[in-house]
């Protein structure tokens, strides 16, 4: 018998969809009525772990499944009291866009559609935004590591032109530099990218947790004495521990100097040039090689969604471009419209992943999306106005952007039992269902760090997590 997958009642399934989708717009509208995080129950997960299915179910079962055993249990991040890691809420729109999206099913690897002319316009947007020329490029990604990682690879390209062919030589040795608050995923591009992570010079950061341009300098003199070759300088838009941003100008200056390519890992802070009144903060981002940045943080759409932008459009294009016989460019029909996104990245097929961010910048303008990042960086200065003023707590790292670290202390606790005491209130507060925040290191002490990218909070969703933590401490 001929399997045919769509459905055999048009009519049920709409009507099953409808239903799912009024389910969905409740689920969003409703949000703040529920929990910040609800654990998943032992049984609940173990149920899932059933065994491949080889019969049908009908899908009103399995929908009435998902909204029992998974639908419940979010990670969180849609709360307006979720403040961990750097995770975007997302919006209503993005949801249907992302509908929409899977509804057209395009794979924008490349070739002449609707969704390739889409990715296209939001890539120059963002041109536009970090004042890029137009002819720069840029593919969308899964994320900022992802971002991060094409970007060395492109700046591998520069330094080692031939390394499609010859693999890693590393003679003389590719040295890269960054700060010791960069992300991991820089470490780790490193490693993927076969260059090591030895070759990442990790330098000190100041006070604010910003490298100094000095330093970069003379460790790439030092470097070059010693007979290696300097390749890559990564500058932090917002770090991910306090939200700090090096000196952006003055690491151009140096990357010119030293003609290294300069990447500016951006993943939500560089974000905010959305905003008239923080741009100002990134002054020299403009003159990067190349920036990573995530539309699924700061710019609320929802996950996944980030983007590697790239001045050279030429140079990026050569580190992955290939035309195997079956992909063929042809000057007209389906296999037109070059350059295609598969010769800038890893991947060949792609979803349409830039539908949701052009919904989403459409729907309500870079200035308002930028407001909303303004209202972040208020709230977290309010917060740590606020644990200022509370002899309970106190401040690990002025507020730069829209982060604020800070600890419960209590007289006669020593520093390990402090640290302790402070990660076990981070769990208790995400148990209690009242909020979410997430855990870093501040100059060796344990931190609660609460990471503010969240477009439903309120001040009173600030006001009411700190009275959350206070009572929880104080009930230890
Ligand atoms: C500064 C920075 N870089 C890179 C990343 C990784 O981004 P992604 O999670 O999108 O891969 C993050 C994530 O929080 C980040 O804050």
């Amino acid at each position: 018998m001929r399997a045919v997958l769509d459905p055999k009642d048009w009519a049920a399934f709409r009507a099953l969809s409808h239903a799912a989708l009024d389910d969905a717009i409740d689920y969003l509208e409703h949000v703040r009525e529920r929990d910040a995080w609800e654990p998943m129950p032992g049984d609940v997960a173990a149920a899932l772990a059933e065994p491949l299915p080889l019969e049908p179910t009908p899908l009103a079962d399995v929908y009435r499944q998902f909204v029992s055993s998974i639908f419940p249990y979010n990670s969180g991040n849609i709360h307006p009291r979720f403040f961990g890691w750097v995770q975007g809420a997302g919006t209503p729109t993005g949801a249907l866009a992302d509908m929409l999206a899977s509804t057209m099913n395009p794979n924008v690897g490349g070739r002449n559609h609707g969704a390739v002319f889409v990715e296209r316009a939001v890539i120059g947007w963002f041109c536009e935004l970090f004042r890029f020329p137009p002819d720069a490029s840029g593919v969308l990604t899964v994320g900022t590591s992802a971002a991060n990682l094409i970007a060395v690879l492109v700046a591998r390209m520069k330094a080692m032109p031939n390394v499609r062919a010859t693999g890693v030589t590393n003679e003389p040795r590719l040295i890269g530099y960054a700060s010791s608050a960069t992300h991991g995923c820089v470490r780790r591009a490193f490693e993927v990218a076969g260059l090591g992570s030895d070759s990442l010079r990790v330098l000190p950061t100041d006070s604010l947790h910003r490298i100094d341009p000095a330093i970069v300098a003379r460790a790439i003199a030092e470097d070059r004495a010693a007979g290696y070759h300097p390749f890559m300088l990564v500058g932090n838009a917002g770090t991910v521990d306090v939200g700090a941003i090096d000196p952006l100008n003055d690491l151009a200056g140096v990357a010119a100097r030293e003609n290294l390519w300069y990447h500016v890992d951006g993943a939500f802070g560089a974000t905010a040039v959305m905003s008239p009144s923080l741009a100002p903060k990134f002054a020299g981002l403009e003159r990067a090689d190349s920036i990573a940045f995530d539309f699924h943080k700061w710019i609320q759409v929802p996950y996944d969604a980030g983007c590697l932008i790239v001045r050279d459009c030429l140079l990026h294009r050569s580190a992955f471009a290939s035309t195997p016989n079956y992909l063929t460019r042809m000057p007209r029909g389906v296999a037109s419209a070059q350059p295609w996104f598969t010769d800038f990245t890893i991947d060949l097929s792609r979803g349409f992943r830039a539908l949701k961010v052009w919904f989403t910048l459409k729907e309500h303008g870079s200035l308002a999306i930028g407001r909303a990042m303004e209202e972040n960086c208020r709230q977290a200065r309010l917060l740590a106005d606020l644990v200022d003023a509370d002899h309970n707590f106190e401040l690990l790292s002025p507020v730069q952007l829209n982060i604020v670290c800070f600890r419960y202390r209590r007289a006669g606790m020593s520093e390990s039992e402090l640290d302790a005491f402070n990660d076990d209130l981070v769990i208790r507060l995400q148990e209690s269902g009242e909020a979410v925040t997430s855990s870093t290191t501040i100059g060796g002490r344990r931190a609660i760090r609460v990471c503010i990218v969240n477009q439903r909070t309120t001040d009173d969703d600030i006001v009411q997590t700190l009275d959350a933590l206070k009572r929880l401490a104080t009930f230890a």
